[in-house]
């Protein structure tokens, strides 16, 4: 049913955690109205670059499976290169999800362009 990145990036999950508040941190936070999970993302930015991500999902295994592998796709980008990213981009780049999985898939690039979003906010 999953792919076998699906499964090691659910079982081995990356950059899980949070990072502290500061000018230099954005922080976002989705919810899927299909299911109510949640995913919160932090980034830490240097000149112009994400230079560290962490995130928390309150979620199912294919949320914290694109959580996950996000945070690898979008670490060391700048934060435009990371705003090209999409939810679809992130499924297909764990070789796909079932289809009935796919509305899970929707929350990984959207936290990443919220934290963005937010730390742009702060630096107006
Ligand atoms: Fe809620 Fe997958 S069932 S994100």
């Amino acid at each position: 049913m999953y792919s076998d990145l699906v499964m090691e990036h659910f079982q081995h999950p990356r950059n899980v955690g949070e990072l502290s508040e500061g000018p230099d941190v954005g922080v976002g936070q989705v919810g899927n109205p299909v299911c109510g999970d949640i995913m919160k993302m932090w980034i830490k930015v240097t000149d112009d670059r994400i230079e560290d991500i962490k995130f928390k999902t309150l979620g199912c295994g294919a949320a914290i499976a694109t959580s996950s592998m996000v945070t690898e796709m979008v670490k060391g980008k700048t934060l435009t290169e990371a705003l090209k990213i999409s939810n679809d981009t992130v499924a297909e780049a764990l070789g796909g999800l079932p289809p009935v999985k796919m509305h899970c898939s929707n929350l990984a690039a959207d936290a990443v362009h919220e934290a963005i979003k937010n730390y742009q906010e702060k630096h107006k």
